[in-house]
């Protein structure tokens, strides 16, 4: 069994709703199981500020969920920016809400919730303005500048439905996004900023744009002040329409299922799907699980330093914190900028409790050194989270001995675009920890580990991870599919939602993520489907299938591997690498790099003419002599050439 280590005195529970120790988390957790209804409205009515409070708690289920999503709240009314904004401002308006550091660490803006209450209201006004309503969906496409959460916020305030794309994806990324759900407006900015190198955001939603499409309204917020095209008509200024707009916007009085927000995410199969996430049972698990895991008290400096094109970006930067009244970083820049100790030079300058990273970050900062981490005092730091991978145990001591001087605790959180928010994790006052370990659910979270059979596994035991019963801030659909919903996600193990992960439970019935079991890849915390890679390559007309698995990577957790077979007279070189990197840059975007190609002369494949994905997968992973049973395979010598030709970092 793996070593364990105990709570550190300086994490010792100090916020009023805390789980002050393991005890006390059994509790909770078995009162969640008992009574879920219960449980949850209680939670809700406590922390959310409700028009209309709900007096119900869940409709539906797993095994009915091909009828209709399954509903929280469903008699209550609500708009969340009220719970994030309005209701802070007689005991905190003054408090800092946002806590902006720009690519330059001079760069630094203190947004109080008053102001930022403001500025929603502005925004919303000048959304209004453009014809954007309830029910509408906008596309923002940005950096990290506080008018992304401007922006998100303002959506939110007038029912529109607000889908982010992540800065890095590429014109054709966000045209497909725009299509998918016919959004009516896109917010940008001129230029993104980080590490001193500029992002054509504006010029990549004009291409994206040019072949027509639902889009009528591009608001631009200018953050460079660089050179940007101009469409008449189309594009706004944010300084021009939003800085006059009036300061106050009632909010949108919504049922507690609307939509808040669209976000796409990879899967196994086909392009993105959109997430959809509701109103009330969102704001509900974002703000309990923010305020749980970490412990928040009421004067911490709280740094989540993900982007918010992603999940974290949205729970626990914008809506989580602002829900709790917190103070929340936003952080533009890399963490290697202007070097490698740019995150604990932050910790300092601001005195930062609670500290939320990635395990690609931590890795990477790892190699750097020790030096760059102890010249900066990290004494305000209690609690060190971690999400988006397995971290592997090395990652996890160094973040707790050299970052965290063993006086920190740890909390290694697993979840999902779809669970909304944490879901296994420890809870910083009360969960010993052990390295590579997500540890224990949530309370409202009911993990299952099943057999590929469908069989149940009691114990200590290896299995795929599935979760037995629905909690508020699950997501309720794929935004105009919900079939695909329905089969991504319930038709393996009917009655359960089936996460896509494998897991290893042990005695003290402690979780262990093992990774994606399903055709999902996870490079530096970014969630990409092999497939997407697969049909952009395919799509190149030098090649003739392609196939693309993921291997472990020393500091991105894991790497994209492409087998390609060409077209017979073709030849493989540097400018057919050079072509299909272009192509997977512009069909999907800058993050999506394969970093390993292998020119292959066929895919293995059965004799019903399967590719044999396992195969492609044993090889990428340097582990050819497990390749398991190949007594299927139509052409046994296209894997010793596989075997054979292999490449490795
Ligand atoms: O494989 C799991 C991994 O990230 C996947 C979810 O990716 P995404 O929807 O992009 O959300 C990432 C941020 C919540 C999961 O299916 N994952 C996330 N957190 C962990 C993790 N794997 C192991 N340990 C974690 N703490």
């Amino acid at each position: 069994m793996s070593e364990i280590y105990t709570v550190p005195s300086r994490v010792t529970a100090g916020s009023p709703n805390a789980i002050t120790d393991l005890d006390a988390y059994r509790e909770h957790w078995a009162k969640a199981q008992r009574d879920p209804d219960g449980f949850w409205l209680r939670e809700t009515r406590s922390r959310i500020a409700w028009r209309t409070p709900p007096t119900q708690g869940l409709e539906g289920n797993y095994h009915d969920i091909a009828e209709g999503p399954i509903r929280w709240y469903a008699d209550g009314t609500l708009n969340v920016t009220e719970s994030c904004l309005d209701r802070h401002l007689s005991d905190r308006g003054d408090k800092v809400a946002i806590l902006w550091e720009g690519d330059e660490p001079s760069d630094i803006q203190r947004i109080t919730y008053r102001e930022l209450h403001a500025k929603v209201c502005q925004a919303s006004n000048a959304l209004k303005a453009m014809g954007v309503g309830r029910g509408d969906r906008v596309i923002i496409y940005m950096g990290m500048v506080p008018e992304a959460a401007v922006a998100m916020l303002a959506c939110a305030r007038i029912g529109a439905i607000h889908s982010v794309v992540f800065g890095g994806f590429s014109a054709e990324a966000v045209r497909d996004r725009c299509i998918d759900c016919d959004a009516k407006a896109i917010i940008t900015q001129d230029e993104g900023l980080r590490g001193s190198k500029t992002i054509p955001l504006k010029a990549t939603v004009d291409a994206a744009l040019e072949s027509g499409g639902p889009v009528k309204q591009v608001l631009v917020f200018k953050r460079t002040g660089g050179e940007v095209g101009w469409t008449e008509g189309r594009d706004h200024w944010w300084h021009e329409v939003v800085d006059s707009a009036s300061t106050s916007c009632e909010a949108e009085i919504l049922g507690a299922e609307d939509p808040l927000f669209i976000l796409y995410t990879s899967g196994s199969t086909g392009k993105p799907k959109g997430v959809v996430h509701t109103c009330g049972g969102y704001i509900t698990y974002t703000s309990y699980t923010h305020e749980t895991v970490f412990d928040l008290r009421e004067d911490d400096v709280y740094a989540c330093v993900a982007d918010v094109g992603w999940i974290t970006g949205h729970s626990y930067i914008v809506y989580g914190p602002l829900a709790n009244g917190a103070t929340t970083l936003m952080f533009e820049s890399i963490p290697t900028y202007p070097d490698a100790g740019r995150y604990w030079d932050m910790v300092a300058r601001h005195k930062i409790n609670i500290f939320y990273t990635a395990p690609t970050a931590i890795r990477a900062l790892a190699a750097q050194g020790d030096d760059h981490v102890k010249k900066h005092d990290r004494s305000s730091l209690r609690v060190l989270g971690t999400v988006g991978e397995p971290i592997n145990p090395a990652a996890w001591e160094w973040y707790y001995n050299v970052v965290g001087e063993g006086e920190c605790n740890i909390v290694d959180t697993w979840w999902q675009t779809e669970t909304g928010g944490i879901a296994i994790t420890p809870i910083a006052p009360a969960t010993p920890t052990a390295p590579g370990s997500a540890t224990l659910p949530m309370p409202g979270i009911m993990p299952q580990l099943m057999t590929p059979e469908g069989r149940v596994i009691i114990g200590p035991g290896e299995g795929l991870l599935c979760l037995a019963h629905p909690w508020p801030g699950q997501a309720r659909t794929v935004w105009g599919d919900h079939p695909r919903f329905v089969k991504t996600y319930f038709e393996h193990f009917p009655g359960l939602y089936f996460t896509g992960d494998g897991c290893k439970r042990d005695e003290l019935g402690y979780h262990w993520i093992t990774g994606r079991v399903d055709d999902v890849i996870n490079v530096s915390g970014h969630r990409m489907g092999t497939a997407e890679f697969e049909s952009v390559l395919v799509s190149q007309g030098a090649v003739a299938e392609a196939g693309v698995v993921g291997f472990p990577h020393p500091i991105k957790g894991q790497g994209v591997y492409a087998y390609i077979v060409l077209e017979p007279g073709q030849t493989w070189s540097d400018d057919v690498v050079a072509a299909l990197n272009q192509a997977c840059r512009e069909q999907i975007g800058a993050h999506a790099k394969v970093d390993l190609y292998q020119h292959v002369p066929g895919l293995p494949k059965t004799r019903s003419g399967k590719v044999m994905r396992r195969i492609l997968r044993k090889v990428a992973e340097g582990e050819p002599e497990a390749l398991g049973d190949v007594s299927t395979l139509a052409d046994p010598s296209v894997v010793e050439a596989i075997i054979a030709g292999a490449k490795s970092v």
